[in-house]
């Protein structure tokens, strides 16, 4: 049972307590946040119940406010709950202006709810600290509902349990609200992504989308392989054409509350590849394995655009995903062969493991034709964005700088990492058809990611548009202290924030 964006919250057991001395509420755990360089805040108030525990625990050098530091101080004098967690924020100076980051607290909160949702908990109660703005409560209270869940789908014995019931101090029902719709876009991108390729696959993608347009209220259209054809999709066809599961579009559409009908605000695309094999340039058995990832940017655009309605935001968008399986069967698309895209650009296949913007050159078509004011699309592009940047920050590449740094603000104001990489136009020449018009790969793999976003541009059509490829963050194949191994929701809490704030 998916119970995401369900209207009635008491289904995630989450209730704020505004005014509650939080060293009197029983429960199993308190959990308080703590920064490095002196207790303070919510902290100091536990210091005081506790008759200077945190103060003679911290001059020990027990405990630092370290980043993710996670100390479990079980049964303390003062405190009606069980144990008191104190989790780490690092030093607020770290920070251009500051303040605590908001991916810090968002994390920091995860790390907390995570450790104790490794056996089953009636009651956890967290305090906000008092100076947070209603954005950083917001991301606390996201993180929060984020770290308990995990990968247990197919496991018998589970290893992480929802709390019965999560009690906030100190945070107002709206945010409380908002945080909670953050978490559950974030945990749908993720549950998406963890989701095995032999469930997971272009239909069960577009039905799982269909459920959450039904939940949200938004539209949605399913294009199948005849309707593709129809529509001259053949770059997603070719891709979909080595598999038994054939491909899909998807199209969401919402409208936000107030706002005038007319051209999206705002188009988000998706890279929807259910499972990579590599297709006839297999991949090695190594970098297969985890490759029911290669939908994350399709998993990120339907989640952000579920969050964006469930909040009611106040914006036009589209979410538009190309969902196709790369395999090798008898059918499969070839080196060499010549495909007549929907934009009538021809593309010579050089390498069919370069299939994302092969199925993205239509979907950026099909998004041209609607006319949006600017387009945002996700992508486990390429593995070179990784060796460039590592597996922690995601890649921007744009033809409108403006609307990049739109993107890149929001990123920053939620804490996921981003860099953009240069567009010069020699680029292009890589990209070069020998036959055709382009080639879906550069000259040899160096400036592979920059390659690749020139040849996405080419279907743009000239319209404000920004390519983040997230082939490093989307996926975690280690667990951190804030998040199991696997699918991360990258870019949903990036996306929220871009669709609030610099959105119209
Ligand atoms: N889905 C992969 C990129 C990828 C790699 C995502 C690792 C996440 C982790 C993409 O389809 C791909 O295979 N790209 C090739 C392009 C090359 C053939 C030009 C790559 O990066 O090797
Ligand atoms: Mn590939
Ligand atoms: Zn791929």
């Amino acid at each position: 049972m998916h119970t995401e964006f369900s209207a009635d919250m008491s289904l995630h057991g989450c209730r704020c307590e505004p005014s509650a001395r939080p060293e009197t509420i029983r429960a199993d755990a308190l959990v308080v946040f703590l920064t490095e360089g002196g207790i303070r805040g919510a902290a100091a108030d536990i210091d005081r119940a506790t008759g200077g525990l945190l103060s003679r625990l911290a001059a020990a050098g027990e405990i630092t406010g370290k980043r993710y530091e996670c100390i479990p101080i079980l049964a303390p004098a003062g405190i009606a709950a069980t144990q008191l967690v104190v989790v780490g924020l690092g030093a607020p100076a770290d920070t251009a202006d500051g303040t605590i980051d908001l991916g810090t607290i968002y994390r920091a909160a995860a790390t907390a709810t995570r450790h104790l949702s490794t056996r089953p908990r009636d009651t956890v109660v967290l305090v906000a600290e008092p100076g947070w703005s209603s954005r950083q409560t917001e991301q606390a209270v996201a993180g929060s509902m984020m770290g308990t869940v995990g990968q247990d789908l197919h496991r018998a014995d589970k290893k992480r349990t929802k709390f019965a019931s999560t009690v906030w101090v100190g945070v107002s029902p709206e945010v409380l609200a908002s945080g909670t719709l953050i978490a559950d876009g974030v945990n749908l991108a993720r549950r998406l992504v963890n989701s095995p390729p032999d469930d997971l696959y272009p239909e069960t993608f577009a039905e799982a989308a269909a459920a959450v347009a039904g939940r949200t209220g938004m539209e949605i259209e399913i294009w199948d392989e005849h309707h593709l054809e129809r529509e001259r999709c053949r770059a997603i066809l070719a891709v979909g054409r080595g598999s038994s599961r054939p491909p899909r579009l998807v199209k969401l559409t919402y409208r936000g509350p107030g706002v005038q009908a007319g051209p999206p605000d705002m188009a988000l695309v998706g890279k929807g590849v259910t499972f990579d094999s590599g297709g006839l340039s297999l991949k090695p058995p190594d970098g297969m394995l985890t490759m029911k990832c290669d939908m994350a940017g399709a998993a990120a655009m339907v989640a952000a655009a579920a969050t964006i309605a469930a909040l009611r935001l106040p914006v036009n968008l589209v979410a538009v995903c190309g969902l196709a399986e790369n395999m090798t069967g008898p059918a499969a698309y070839k080196l060499g062969d010549v495909i007549t895209a929907r934009s009538g650009t021809t593309i010579e296949i050089h390498n069919t493991d370069a299939e994302g913007r092969v199925v993205l050159a239509d979907v950026l078509d099909v998004v041209r034709e609607m006319r949006p004011r600017r387009i945002i699309d996700a992508a486990t592009l390429t593995g070179a964005c990784m060796v460039a940047l590592g597996h922690d920050v995601a890649g921007l590449f744009t033809n409108d700088q403006a609307w990049c740094d739109s993107i890149a603000a929001a990123a920053r104001a939620v804490g996921e990492p981003v860099w953009q990489l240069p567009m010069y136009a020699d680029y292009d020449e890589q990209i070069r058809g020998e036959v055709a018009d382009i080639k879906n790969v550069g000259d040899g793999r160096w400036g592979g990611a920059i390659t690749a976003a020139k040849f996405l541009e080419r279907f743009v059509g000239g319209i404000p548009w920004t390519h983040v490829d997230i082939a490093g963050p989307a996926f975690a194949e280690k667990p951190r202290p804030w998040i199991d191994g696997g699918g991360t929701g990258v870019l949903v809490r990036t996306l929220v924030e871009l669709a609030r704030g610099s959105g119209r």
